[in-house]
């Protein structure tokens, strides 16, 4: 329901996107960026729906609880009034009209239930997208994405549309009760009132003796998700090599370990609401039987003994509810602060000013990059400058920076210190999303999305017209390889890639970055998966790139693609160590492979000396000590030669 809740928005999103873009067919892109860069505050848009609708569920609580009278009062006065004067007529009537309290009980019951139901829904189609949009956005800063706030919106829907929800209107509405108990006889208020303050103390207690373990609880229990969630990625992995028990023995660490302080959270639970439970009861029998003192002493009736009794039960029970729905309601608060924390972080990602389309020019200026709670820089003054329509190769060994780089020159990541510029204006301070309309990026470990080639190739756009899908195919020669899948450009792909080959994904991915004429294409180790044919391929898509005048940054491992690139790089340890024309430093690289190849050799013919004396030795001993041993191995030495 929630999954087709926001589908439904997404798609009236993306219609009304369309209409726009069909309304000026001269810039399409122009019109569908203006409908999406100013959208609402999406936490005011869900306060100012939820405001009304909780008022009205409020007004229908008070009349529920109200009517919830009618069956004391109609037992008063059935004892007090029929009993006693024996008129079938006033029988009647009061039977009808209590019917009439409780038919219209049910039906505001059922109305507020169905309200409550319908604000969970607009709940997650309001904030469903928001929280998904700072999930994608966060990693800019935590490298990586967290599910969490996604989890703590489905957490807050449920608890909104549950029972315990309708508890927080009755909670308010004790007083009526206990009134109406005062009314009856004071004594008898009295003691519900204190019977209600001892079941708030018991509340107060079970909040302060479970908070702690389930908070430890919870964090153990995310962790284990989250590993869970990798090792759902990794499935291939775990089942190739045989790692089905220690992957879930490495779970069930934290899982064991959120379990443990769960279940101690919870016992402790049980028998604070034993306790309230043995309060209202108590409570109920004390009424009884101060009730039955005060009747013999002829200061109440018989019927207004039961009707306080059964008034008082009514006063203590959301009491009671609420004790054992406390783990839920601190828990929803919880995720609640999350979900509002997530939609508040998107905020920051808002509206920048429009810039025309950039024509390509890279300025990255002493760039300085700490990942995330460590301390040692994975990118240490980096600066280069590239003009319109130049190519840039990165190389350097692995660990050294290369993918960290690309990642931030792409905006993926925000680097600690210093500055990356396209034609001048910071990424920062660029439109995010005009930005990415404007850049292709390639990343190291391509994953495409759940969908078809086309959707992937287009980005998921539905408001440009197909050409452009397949002139990015055509510029990056992938359209003959997936004109030779059953279903062409309609394929579609599993979240594994299937029916793609590691290379194929590759090359989709490439025609991918280049969709849309970008200004700036970054591609990290494109060739990494690909075959002579798919190198010669991405190597002629590099050629068009630099005619086209794109600004290309190529990281790469082979030196293939080296010949059409305008400029080299060299990182180590995060540092920069040369930039500069490649027909400068072509010799550099051509340096790399042989004194590569050089320290191999060495290395080769120091391994083998170092393996035949230890062969040599131990054998040479065993040999003395185990006659058996020398026959085998002169037998062994007869049967080689
Ligand atoms: N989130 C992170 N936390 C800690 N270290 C990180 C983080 N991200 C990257 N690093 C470190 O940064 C260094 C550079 O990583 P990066 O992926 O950029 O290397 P690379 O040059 O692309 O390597 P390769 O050629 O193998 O792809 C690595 O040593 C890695 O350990
Ligand atoms: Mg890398």
């Amino acid at each position: 329901m929630n999954g087709r809740a926001s589908s439904v928005s997404n798609c009236e999103d993306t219609s009304k996107s369309v209409q726009t873009a069909e309304s000026s067919a001269s810039d399409p892109r122009a019109t569908n960026l203006a409908d999406i860069r100013n959208p609402p505050d999406p936490l005011s848009t869900w306060r100012s729906r939820a405001r009304p609708t909780l008022t009205a569920v409020a007004v229908f609580s008070t009349f529920v609880n109200l009517m919830m009278l009618t069956m004391p009062v109609y037992l008063f006065q059935l004892s007090d009034r029929v009993l006693t004067s024996r008129s079938l007529d006033t029988l009647l009537m009061l039977t009808i009209v209590a019917l009439g309290f409780i038919g219209a009980l049910s039906l505001l019951d059922i109305v507020r239930r169905q309200v409550l139901g319908r604000l969970a829904t607009s709940f997650e189609t309001i904030l469903g997208g928001p929280v998904l949009a700072s999930i994608v956005t966060s990693a800019k800063v935590a490298d990586s994405a967290n599910m969490q706030s996604l989890r703590s919106l489905h957490h807050v829907k449920s608890f909104i549309a549950s029972p315990v929800m309708l508890l927080l209107f009755d909670v308010p509405l004790a007083p009526i009760y206990f009134g109406a108990v005062f009314l009856i006889h004071p004594a008898l208020g009295f003691i519900s009132l204190v019977s209600g303050l001892v079941l708030i103390a018991i509340a107060i207690a079970n909040q302060k003796a479970t908070s702690g373990p389930l908070g430890t609880a919870n964090l153990h229990t995310s962790k284990a998700d989250a590993q869970a969630e990798a090792l759902a990625r990794n499935s291939q992995v775990i089942n190739a090599m045989g790692m089905l028990n220690e992957s879930i023995l490495h779970w069930g660490n934290d899982q064991a370990r959120g379990l443990i302080f769960h279940g101690g959270a919870l016992d402790r639970s049980f028998w604070i609401s034993g306790a309230s439970k043995f309060a209202r009861l108590f409570t109920q029998i004390v009424m009884l039987a101060a009730g039955a003192y005060l009747a013999l002493h002829g200061r109440v009736t018989g019927g207004m003994m039961i009707a306080a009794s059964i008034i008082a039960g009514r006063a203590l029970q959301p009491f009671e509810i609420m004790i054992e729905g406390w783990r839920n309601l601190v828990q929803t608060r919880a995720a609640y602060a999350r979900v509002c924390t997530a939609v508040d972080s998107l905020k920051q990602e808002r509206a920048h000013l429009l810039l025309p389309k950039p024509t390509g020019r890279l300025s990255v200026e002493r760039l300085l990059y700490f990942p995330p709670g460590t301390k040692e820089a994975v990118l240490n003054g980096v600066t280069f400058e590239l003009e319109p329509g130049q190519s840039l190769a990165i190389v350097g060994p692995s660990g050294s920076g290369k993918s960290t780089l690309a990642r931030v020159l792409v905006g993926c990541l925000y680097p600690t210190a210093g500055k990356v510029r396209l034609d001048g204006t910071e990424l920062r301070n660029w439109d995010r999303r005009q930005f990415g309309e404007f850049t292709g990026y390639l990343p190291q470990e391509v994953e495409l999305f759940p969908g078809t080639i086309k959707d992937n190739i287009c980005r998921m756009r539905s408001d440009l017209p197909d050409a452009k899908t397949y002139q990015a195919a055509v510029f990056t020669e992938v359209h003959d390889i997936i004109c030779q899948l059953p279903n062409g450009y309609e394929t579609v792909m599993e979240r594994s890639g299937a029916p793609l080959s590691g290379g194929q994904k590759q090359r989709i991915a490439l025609a991918r970055a280049f969709f849309a004429d970008p200004a700036l294409v970054v591609l990290d180790e494109p060739n990494s998966n690909l075959d002579s044919a798919g190198e010669q391929a991405l190597t002629n898509t590099l050629l068009r790139a630099k005619e086209k005048g794109v600004t290309v940054i190529v990281i790469t491992q082979r030196p293939a693609v080296l010949n059409v690139m305008d400029k080299l790089l060299v990182l180590r340890n995060g540092r920069w160590k040369h930039s500069a024309r490649r027909q400068k430093f072509s010799s550099v690289w051509r340096a790399l492979p042989t004194l590569a190849s050089l320290r191999q050799a060495v290395r080769g013919i120091w391994l083998r000396t170092s393996h035949e004396r230890w062969r040599v030795r131990p054998a040479r001993k065993k040999q003395r000590n185990d006659p058996g041993l020398s026959r085998y191995s002169s037998m062994a030495s007869r049967r080689a030669t």
